[in-house]
């Protein structure tokens, strides 16, 4: 078994597996290159050749113990015929939710819109580098994260607009909705070769305590409950939320991964299952000696604990590649 999954699945704790959240992207040249000559994002992801050698360009020059798919988690408005568009500087932009039309889709027209993607998870996973090497990890948005695109229709940066949840109904049927497509997307992702999943949750930061249940907690259940029935490992982001230790215990992932706000201390003592992440993304911009000590800072906390190392968030676009290699190094070393 390769370790990412002796670490999820048997909790070893000697082990100390690395993979980065946005590992293949903008801080590579090999990536910009290829950003360059294809101006359309979805289209990009959409291109399972580019999106399989783009997965691969972190591991052809780094270490790591994973692959994560070149794909986005807006994949699953798209494919639900949402428009999904990625403004230069500004993100991304959807076009109007049409529930009523989104509704008649079936599991059948929607795999076929997005499969390109299962192409790559199929291409990447049978790959030399990576095939009983390395694990392929697939991904989701959280319900909640995915809500926020497709109502708010871009980034609620650091609010949600006035009248979010002013329409009850539809956000009633589009959890339904999303409940089953994300069981699609995750079971097409298994059967094409992914081994672990991962569940963003980028936005569970803006809820109050008293929303977590019915947009957080309830929803995200029971995807973990249905990515475990497949006998596949879930890791859940939920990123900014507040008490790690109530989210692992109510909605039960195999491994939690945590975002730079929180103590890793404390994290450390309360939780029992596997933990990933922590680093701040912002260390890889500083120079050698203090990563090596920001690194050290988190394998030493977690030595006795199951701990997959990996940032807080994803790897900031100005990052140079070659501190990405030394924390890589510096991770297999200790
Ligand atoms: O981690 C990886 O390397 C795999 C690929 C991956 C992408 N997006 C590629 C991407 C993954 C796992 C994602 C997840 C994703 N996408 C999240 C959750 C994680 C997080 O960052 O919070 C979210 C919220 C999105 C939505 C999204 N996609 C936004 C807001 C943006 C624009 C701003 C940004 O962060 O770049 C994207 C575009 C995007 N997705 C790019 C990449 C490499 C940049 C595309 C480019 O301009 O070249």
């Amino acid at each position: 078994m390769n370790i990412l999954n002796e670490v999820l699945q048997n909790n070893k704790t000697s082990l100390n597996p690395i993979w980065i959240m946005r590992q293949a992207g903008r801080y590579l040249p090999e990536f910009r290159e290829i950003r360059k000559k294809n101006q359309n994002f979805i289209k990009l992801c959409l291109n399972n050749e580019l999106s399989s050698e783009i997965t691969l360009q972190p591991i052809k020059r780094f270490d790591l113990d994973a692959a994560i798919i070149f794909s986005d988690i807006l994949m699953l408005p798209y494919g639900l015929n949402q428009g999904v568009e990625f403004k230069k500087n500004f993100g991304p932009i959807l076009g109007d939710l049409k529930l009523n039309e989104t509704l008649k889709i079936t599991d059948k027209e929607f795999t076929k819109k997005i499969y390109p993607v299962y192409k790559a998870i199929n291409f990447v996973s049978e790959n030399d580098l990576i095939k009983n090497k390395k694990s392929t990890i697939g991904f989701v948005g959280a319900p909640w994260t995915l809500m926020v695109y497709m109502i708010n229709k871009q980034s609620p940066k650091l609010s949600l607009k006035r009248d979010f949840f002013s329409d009850k109904d539809t956000i009633d049927k589009l959890f339904l909705l999303l409940d089953k497509f994300l069981k699609v997307h995750i079971k097409n992702q298994i059967e094409s070769g992914a081994q672990v999943i991962q569940i963003f949750d980028s936005w569970a930061g803006l809820l109050n305590e008293k929303d977590l249940p019915k947009f957080i907690y309830n929803p995200t259940f029971s995807l973990v409950e249905y990515v475990k029935t497949l006998n596949i490992p879930v890791i859940c982001f939920p990123r900014g939320i507040k008490n790690y230790k109530a989210y692992c215990e109510i909605v039960k992932p195999d491994a939690i991964c945590i975002d730079y706000e929180v103590d890793p201390i404390k994290i450390e003592k309360e939780i029992k299952i596997p933990v990933q992440g922590g680093m701040d993304p912002k260390v890889l911009l500083t120079d050698k000696d203090n990563l090596k000590k920001e690194a050290l800072k988190y394998l030493d906390i977690f030595k006795d604990h199951p701990y997959i190392f990996n940032l807080g968030h994803g790897v900031l676009p100005d990052t140079n590649p070659d501190m990405m290699d030394y924390l890589v190094k510096t991770v297999k070393d200790y």
